[in-house]
């Protein structure tokens, strides 16, 4: 089994590929990204060197690329998270979204399209791994389902919204075998700096202000990174062609809750008197458009394959204090942005 993952750099796309590699020493894990400023190598340091992974660098918006990749390495499947994936990014630029989120993803289909119809047997599986944001915001009850209707409010979540249609059109239109699915916020080792989780931890650990938006009063639900990359193994592994599946932590938290409680984990692991990193916490201004409240029904997922999370929020932000305490120099070449050469020194010179 060759597998193609698009966005193995990034936050999700790193923790997927770790447990691919480890689990399965017989597949060939191709791992392709454009090494964008979310994509980081040292996220997978610890594996860059086993004998069944490989590292491509390359655009999915280049139709060509990827054209030329597939017909010289037949894969067997892709599993694609390369996205741009930060809301307020969407926000100043939501081009950069339509072409990597949209564009890449009609390119990537192109690509499998011809290889499934070219030889029978070979191509087996498109997997979309897409988000929750898709069915927009919930009021104070109620959960999205796989029947929820699509209603996204952000260029983010309009972009993703749209490969996901695009994605079952290639299964209605041309056959293609796929696989969706759709995920709650994800936390723990790995998260670029610039989402909520991270970004509060690197500010307490450095003293600086934490920006809450709007009154903090909006609703995610958190599920443990390695809890989503066991989902899509087993949803690879087992769903039925052309399923839809939502993951999420029945794990709801309102932001000002989740600052408050990360603040008093990093008080106790720093040694500071109780409710200091509170004074840290900045109200400022609302993101625009800014959903109100995420929450999964899982109950798909647990009903037709068992998959159930296996961290709690108590034990899995233990787990994510401890380990950005323990990686400084992984936040440390992020925020200075030293990371971006990693590539340069481990791959091209070799
Ligand atoms: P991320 O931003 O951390 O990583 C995205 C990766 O894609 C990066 O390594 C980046 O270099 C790569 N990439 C971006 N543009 C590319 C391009 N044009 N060509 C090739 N590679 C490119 O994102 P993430 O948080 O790991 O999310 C991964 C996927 O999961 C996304 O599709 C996202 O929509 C989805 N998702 C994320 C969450 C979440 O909470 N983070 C929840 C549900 C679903
Ligand atoms: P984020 O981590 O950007 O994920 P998403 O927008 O995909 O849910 O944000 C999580 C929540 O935290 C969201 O309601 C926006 C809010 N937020 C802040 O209050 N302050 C911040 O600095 C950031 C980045 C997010």
């Amino acid at each position: 089994m060759k597998i193609l993952i698009t966005g193995g750099a990034g936050f999700i796309g790193s923790n997927l590929v770790r447990l691919l590699v480890t689990k399965y020493p017989s597949y060939k894990i191709v791992n392709l990204d454009n090494l964008t400023y979310a994509g980081n190598l040292k996220n997978l340091a610890d594996i860059e060197n086993a004998p069944n992974y490989q590292f491509v660098k390359g655009d999915i918006c280049d139709a060509d690329f990827i054209q030329n990749l597939f017909s010289q390495e037949q894969f067997n499947a892709v599993i694609h998270l390369a996205a741009e994936s930060h809301v307020d990014r969407s926000i100043s630029n939501p081009i950069a979204f339509v072409m990597t989120n949209v564009v890449g993803t009609v390119n990537l289909l192109n690509a499998a399209r011809y290889q499934y119809q070219k030889a029978d047997n070979v191509f087996q599986k498109f997997y979309h791994v897409s988000t929750d944001e898709v069915y927009g915001a919930l009021g104070d009850s109620g959960m999205f389902t796989e029947e929820t209707s699509y209603d996204p409010h952000s260029p983010y979540s309009a972009s993703k919204a749209s490969s996901d249609h695009f994605v079952r059109a290639y299964h209605d239109t041309y056959g293609l075998p796929i696989v969706i699915s759709n995920c709650s916020n994800n936390y723990g080792p790995y998260h670029f700096p610039e989402k909520l989780i991270p970004l509060a931890l690197h500010n307490i650990k450095n003293n600086k202000s934490i920006p809450v938006y709007g009154k903090g009063e909006n609703v995610r639900d958190w599920l443990y990174v390695v809890d989503h990359a066991r989902a899509i193994d087993l949803i690879f592994h087992k769903a039925q062609n052309g399923s839809t599946y939502n993951i999420g932590g029945h794990n709801e938290w309102k932001n000002i809750d989740v600052i408050r409680l990360l603040c008093d984990i990093m008080d106790e692991k720093l040694g500071r008197a109780p409710s200091t990193s509170q004074q840290l916490i900045t109200f400022v201004k609302d993101r625009a458009g800014h959903d109100l409240r995420y929450a999964i029904d899982a109950g798909k997922l647990k009903n037709d394959l068992g998959w159930m999370p296996s961290v709690q929020f108590a034990e899995g932000l233990q787990l994510t204090v401890d380990w950005y305490l323990n990686n400084e120099q992984w936040l440390n070449d992020v925020t200075s942005g030293s990371y971006q050469h990693y590539y340069d020194e481990q791959y091209v010179k070799r």
